[in-house]
């Protein structure tokens, strides 16, 4: 394994969607800033996400809407491409699932698939939830209909191909229990082995009456099961089979991370290790499972008017400021609230005031004293003092961000410029009137503060970008050098530059 290599994916999202809502966006967000992360820290980082287009839910939504599957697909993956664009999702490429490059590589592993001898034809019967385009055993049920969805489960009988789950869940639970598998967080792992300890049946890998989908390459009649084939996504989007080469560095030597929804774990967490196994592929490392959010206390719904689309708080926030506040929200272990007024409070408190005002305040005094540039002390015992801080920071940050911990890795991040406003209240900056006594303290504020933001950067990237144009950061030094105490030199910009607007919270 290369430790340098990075790779990390985002669920491909369906386009019966029209646009990007606040469950899109939390996974999203998430996998970007653990992507900038790693990228800040020197890695080999590759960043994916894309769209899920096949299947009988798309299908009906296009018949729908007028328009065939693809234009439809093409509409609506426009909107998801455009939105990811505006919240600055640094992915290094976008897959959608009608893609020539995705049908060539899903042929391909079904291909293997079947000559592993861990496929069969046989009957299905039983239900299927279009919403979820997953099969549904009578224990999924409540009174015939999805819990998820509130719909009726169609029956279906129709013959399909079905993958020998069964065999390989004891190896999966194996790999689980030794962490070869890391499930995140515990929880969600615990979730995962109490499955594998039932009895996991055999799952079926096409459909007969689909017709939006990818036909099998040994049985033309049927297509591909649309799960089967999204979760091969991850490897198609890095070249698999049609660049080995980058398909190699991002999966089979890389680390391997996958985010998602708790929704979706067991496609991913037991049927996506299990296909590999089948063909003797690598596994994912990692899976990071975060749970759902609800909005002002109750379930998202249209109905009652309470979906988040993150394009709102963008015009709210500005896009690093919706970034930041919906990082703060993924719900972790247990489903989340989104209040908007505590979005506002968090925006105003930890973003306006601790980073934004503590900006404007230093370079004013900074500017009054006519100070063109700041070099922080390394020898005093303050300094050191703050230079410990700060390394246990980057630290603590560090083990926050790989346990997907927002909340953790916020209060972190928030330390320095907390010291650095206690440091200014007590030192009080605005009374020295000597320019030599005065650039030390602004010295030290400014250095506190350009750890906090470096910190931020991966949340709020493009802030980060102008404080560190304003203040001449160097942008090429190596991690290590970025996150040492003085290292740099800090210039003092000449303009006034302001980081956030203040929002009303009672709205
Ligand atoms: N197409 C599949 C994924 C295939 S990946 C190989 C799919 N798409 S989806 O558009 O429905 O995915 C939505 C993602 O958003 C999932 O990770 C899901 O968990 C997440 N969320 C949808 N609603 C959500 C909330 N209210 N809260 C948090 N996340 C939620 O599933």
């Amino acid at each position: 394994m290369n430790k340098n290599a990075f790779f990390i994916t985002t669920p491909i999202y369906y386009v019966n969607a029209p646009c990007v809502h606040v469950g899109h966006g939390i996974t999203t967000i998430l996998a970007d800033v653990r992507a900038r992360f790693e990228r800040l820290r020197g890695r080999d980082v590759f960043l994916s996400t894309g769209t899920d287009e096949h299947g009988s839910a798309v299908a009906k939504a296009a018949e729908k809407a007028g328009v065939t599957p693809q234009l439809f697909a093409d509409q609506n993956a426009t909107n998801f491409l455009a939105t990811w664009k505006q919240f600055n999702i640094s992915f290094d490429d976008f897959i959608r699932t009608t893609e020539q490059r995705h049908l060539q590589g899903v042929d391909t592993f079904l291909n293997a698939l079947h000559a592993s001898g861990y496929i069969y034809q046989g009957t299905y019967k039983g239900h299927y939830c279009t919403g979820c385009e997953a099969f549904k055993e009578p224990e999924d049920l409540v009174d015939g209909n999805c819990p998820i969805h509130k719909t009726k489960a169609d029956y279906l009988e129709e013959k399909n191909w079905f993958f020998k789950l069964s065999a390989l869940a004891p190896k999966v639970k194996a790999l689980i229990e030794n962490n070869t598998i890391r499930i995140m967080p515990e929880g969600r792992r615990n979730e995962v082995l109490g499955f594998l300890n039932g009895e996991v049946k055999d799952v079926s890998i096409s459909r007969e009456t689909v017709s939006w989908g990818i036909p099998l390459p040994f049985d033309e009649k049927q297509t591909t099961y649309v799960w089967i084939e999204a979760l091969l996504n991850y490897i198609t989007v890095i070249g698999f089979d049609r660049n080995m080469e980058h398909y190699k560095r991002y999966w089979e030597q890389a680390e391997r991370v996958h985010t998602l929804g708790k929704d979706i774990i067991r496609f991913h967490c037991v049927i996506w290790p299990a296909m590999l196994l089948a063909v003797g592929f690598p596994l994912p490392h990692t899976l990071f499972v975060h749970a759902f959010l609800k909005s002002e206390g109750h379930k998202m719904s249209k109905s009652l008017g309470n979906v988040v689309y993150p394009d709102e708080l963008a015009a709210k926030f500005g896009v690093d400021g919706a970034r930041y506040v919906l990082f703060a929200e993924t719900p972790v272990n247990d489903d989340g609230d989104i209040k908007q007024s505590s979005l506002g409070e968090r925006y105003n408190a930890e973003l306006k005031n601790n980073l934004g005002n503590l900006f404007s305040r230093l370079t004013v005094l900074a500017q009054k004293a006519k100070i063109v540039e700041l070099r922080p002390d390394t020898q005093s015992k303050e300094s050191k003092a703050f230079a410990k801080l700060v390394s246990t920071a980057w630290k603590n940050a560090s083990s926050a961000i790989e346990q997907f911990d927002t909340r953790a890795y916020l209060a972190v991040a928030q330390q320095p410029l907390e010291a650095a406003n206690k440091y200014i209240d007590t030192t009080k900056p605005w009374q020295i009137k000597e320019s030599g006594e005065l650039a030390p303290v602004l010295a030290t504020a400014f250095e506190l503060l350009r750890h906090g933001a470096l910190l931020l950067s991966p949340i709020i990237p493009a802030t980060f970008d102008t404080i560190g144009q304003s203040l001449h950061l160097q942008h090429s030094l190596p991690f290590a050098k970025k996150i040492t105490w003085g290292a740099q030199p800090i210039a003092i910009p000449t303009n006034h530059i302001h980081l956030f607007h203040g929002v009303n919270t009672k709205k």
